[in-house]
């Protein structure tokens, strides 16, 4: 059994705060394409393109799942959605929640990398490093974290949690 913790691990003033940087970091790589990997990267995904804000920039949409055992995800990922998405030319840049294992960002920069973009750079809100079992690192994230498993602003514990505008830690309970 998992609860959700008393105090938010990240504030909605600490995510903010942290986007105005970020996003003035991304704009300056001037990407042509945002790829967000849902469900778990629409809040931030959003809240980033939005303060970009260049009439050129295109957004586009993927699912990834892996069969894994809840939480933890597997080495057998599924993409979805790459099909409809033409990345010939362009500088691309993939939005994800969090990178854990790294398998899934993994994934998907190898799925992309044949389909002609100029470019591909990664983007997370969050980084847990010691969960780390995949060669990558993203090109920028918003806060490291401790190897914790986290809901809110867009993560999701069984589905839920996810319209949170705080990160907080589940922790383990008795009941
Ligand atoms: P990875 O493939 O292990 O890097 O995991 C990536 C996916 O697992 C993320 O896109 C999330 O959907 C999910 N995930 C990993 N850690 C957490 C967490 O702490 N909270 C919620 N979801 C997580
Ligand atoms: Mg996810």
């Amino acid at each position: 059994m998992y609860r959700k913790s008393d105090k938010p691990l990240i504030t909605a003033q600490a995510i903010n705060e942290r986007l105005e940087s970020l996003a003035k970091d991304i704009a300056a790589f001037g990407c042509d394409i945002v790829i967000t990997v849902l469900s778990g990267g629409f809040l931030f995904s959003a809240d980033i393109s939005k303060r970009i804000a260049s009439p050129k920039l295109q957004l586009a949409f993927i699912r990834a799942s892996s069969y894994g055992n809840g939480t933890e995800s597997s080495g057998n990922l599924k993409i979805t959605g790459l099909e409809n998405i033409d990345i010939r030319g362009k500088k691309v840049l993939v939005i994800d929640d969090i990178l854990d294992t790294g398998n899934t960002m993994f994934g998907i920069k190898k799925a992309l990398s044949g389909m002609g973009a100029e470019e591909i750079r990664t983007c997370v809100l969050l980084d847990k490093p010691a969960r780390r079992t995949a060669d990558i690192t993203a090109d920028f994230v918003g806060f490291e974290i401790e190897n914790k498993f986290v809901v809110g602003y867009g993560l999701d514990y069984a589905g839920d949690y996810r319209t949170y505008p705080e990160i907080w830690t589940m922790e383990e309970s008795d009941g």
